[in-house]
């Protein structure tokens, strides 16, 4: 099979085992054109595609539009804070406005779950999803899983723990149906008031305790507390927070397992992970940040010939 099973990717859990496979080998293949001198190919010349961002976003979208530039693509930005949106225009009349530009993807972050859903019944577009709310977030999934794969090999019958925010976390969801694609078993650790109603019912393990949920693992991914998304008090301090959910050297350094460290970014450090663990040679924050430009490359180039 040489070609995804959808024209859009708006969450993992819509896509199957055979396109996580076709776009790791694909970004296997992205990832070798970019170390070479000349990073550019000239595979989505004359495809315009729009980044239209309704959220803030360092990484994602920077990731995109290095990844749409490599590919030769012509790209525009829309950032919500800067359109008309701010003047009352509705997402599909935004989103009809640019495709009337003759634009033929939209990459979109939307505070609201299943806005890509929504705009893939109305327009013509392939439709990537760069995050919708506290819902999916499937290229940080994608790249999560393919970084872990580089560092230990299969994935099938690994251990992953999922720590911190999982209520508000769309990288968490994403992560979940990725990693048990894959054959991983999955765990989720937290406070209690952190952790959805009925998580179990996805397939992973919930526990509270983290020191033993790091002993259990063979990799651990580190949440962003997602303080924007929180009206309410979810625990009683930041300090507690990183007290009872924080991974620290000396308690990386008490495991019999030399764990692998992730984070999605942005890092609080000093809450979900101290600095010394971030800059540690366990951590893989930044091969993430490096594999996400070539998975986002094969997503694009998949879904573009999809059309
Ligand atoms: N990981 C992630 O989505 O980061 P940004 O919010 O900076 O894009």
């Amino acid at each position: 099979m040489s070609q995804l099973s959808s024209k859009h990717l708006l969450g993992i859990k819509d896509i199957t085992l055979a396109d996580i496979k076709l776009i790791f080998q694909t970004a296997d293949n992205f990832k070798e054109v970019l170390n070479r001198p000349i990073k550019k190919v000239p595979s989505l010349r004359d495809v315009t595609v729009a980044n239209v961002f309704f959220e803030n976003s360092t990484r994602t979208k920077i990731s995109f539009e290095l990844a749409e530039k490599r590919l030769s693509a012509d790209v525009v930005n829309f950032s919500s804070a800067s359109s008309s949106v701010k003047k009352g225009e509705t997402l599909i009349d935004t989103v009809n406005n640019i495709l009337a530009m003759k634009v033929d993807m939209v990459v979109m972050r939307h505070p609201a779950p299943g806005a890509h859903q929504f705009l893939s019944r109305h327009i013509n577009a392939n439709i990537i999803n760069a995050g919708d709310g506290t819902h999916e977030h499937p290229t940080q999934a994608l790249l999560d899983a393919f970084s872990l794969r580089e560092k230990m090999g299969d994935l099938n019958g690994k251990k992953i723990v999922i720590v911190g925010d999982i209520l508000h976390s769309r990288v968490a969801l994403s992560n979940i149906y990725c990693l048990q694609k894959l054959g991983a078993r999955v765990r989720v650790c937290g406070p209690p008031t952190l952790l959805p109603k009925h998580i179990e019912s996805l397939g992973v393990e919930v526990s509270h305790n983290l020191k033993d949920s790091l002993q259990w693992c063979d990799a651990a991914n580190m949440l962003r507390i997602q303080l924007e998304r929180q009206e309410d008090k979810f625990f009683p301090s930041l300090r507690e927070y990183s007290l009872q959910y924080g991974v620290s050297l000396p308690l990386l350094q008490s495991l019999q397992n030399e764990i692998v460290l992730m984070h999605p970014g942005p890092i609080n450090r000093g809450v979900e992970i101290t600095s010394e663990v971030a800059d540690s040679k366990q951590s893989i924050i930044l091969d993430q940040v490096e594999n996400g430009v070539a998975i986002r490359m094969a997503v694009l180039y998949l879904l573009a010939a999809r059309t």
